[in-house]
């Protein structure tokens, strides 16, 4: 069982888009995803990917308040993504943003999905902007925090607060960062591994910048078979790829964790490298 939770600063860099888009490519031999949209500011995965449809389930405070029959409650509330139905969204209404009361033994409660069984589970939860503070609960909470930015010096400038309050959080006796980086459209202009350095976290990978796949998560725009082979879904697996990798320590090597922030090079240097992304 893996929890991860991903957040994002202001600007609206594509947490949601992001979330949904690593459960959609997560492996199918890797387990049941649940995604959980927990983004106090609203659920916008219901009015936007499902376009309002979220379906008869009584929604996440079932999930929570489950007894015995969590996995039930799980398969009743949430809305599978896909015909699998290993791939599922919890729309809310949510108990789990992390400075809600409840929000703990909430998100506890949704560890105990891997002994409903022989399925091992992953459980992404958007949390939408990271509150002030929140920090260390989420890093209580959840076994990796991943923070979503763009790569503009004005989506790091407004990262930088976030990144800081993650890098404070991270538990003085843990042996691999369990808060990481991720850069949606990067070079647009900054490399990403230039914005991760800037921030001091540690680089998860980068999500092509790509309006039209984009839109079919954020708003329903109507999907073809086309969907899958785009470059933000190609990009969102090589993301869960790595992603799976962290969650079990024997098979990954992990990287350095760069503690020290650096200055973002001037934004004419950074233009020089713009490339075509994830074509
Ligand atoms: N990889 C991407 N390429 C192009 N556009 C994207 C990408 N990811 C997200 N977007 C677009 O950015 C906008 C905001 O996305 P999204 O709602 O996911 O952001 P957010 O960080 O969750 O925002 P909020 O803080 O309001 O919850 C949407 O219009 C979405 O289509
Ligand atoms: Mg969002």
């Amino acid at each position: 069982m893996t929890v991860i939770a991903v957040c994002s600063a202001k600007g609206a860099p594509g947490a949601t888009t992001t979330s949904l888009a690593l459960a959609l490519a997560w492996p199918l031999n890797a387990g049941s995803v649940l995604l959980v949209d927990a983004d106090p500011a609203g659920a916008d995965l219901a009015s936007g990917y499902l376009q309002g449809a979220t379906g008869p389930g009584a929604g996440a405070g079932a999930v929570a308040s489950a007894r015995s029959d969590l996995l039930d409650a799980v398969h009743g509330s949430a809305v599978a993504l896909d015909a699998t139905g290993s791939r599922l969204l919890l729309a809310g209404p949510a108990p789990f943003p992390p400075t809600r009361p409840g929000a703990a033994p909430a998100w506890s409660r949704l560890r105990e999905l891997d002994s409903t069984g022989e399925e091992s589970w992953t459980v992404l939860v958007d949390v939408g902007r990271l509150p002030a503070g929140a920090g260390a609960s989420l890093l209580a909470a959840a076994d990796l925090v991943v923070l979503v930015t763009g790569s503009s010096l004005r989506a790091v400038a407004a990262a930088r607060p976030a990144a800081a309050v993650l890098r404070a959080a991270e538990p003085a006796h843990s042996s691999s960062p369990r808060r990481w980086l991720l850069v949606v459209g990067e070079r647009r202009p900054y490399p990403a591994d230039e914005v991760a350095s800037s921030l001091g976290l540690p680089l998860l990978g980068s999500l092509a910048w790509d309006p039209r796949a984009a839109a079919v998560l954020s708003d329903g725009a109507p999907a073809g078979r086309w969907f899958a082979r785009t470059a933000l879904m190609r990009s969102a697996a090589a993301v869960t790829g790595r992603l799976r990798d962290l969650a079990d320590p024997l098979l990954s090597p992990l990287s350095p964790l760069k503690p020290d922030a650096t200055p973002l090079r001037s934004s004419a240097s950074a233009a020089n490298q713009r490339t075509v992304v994830g074509s």
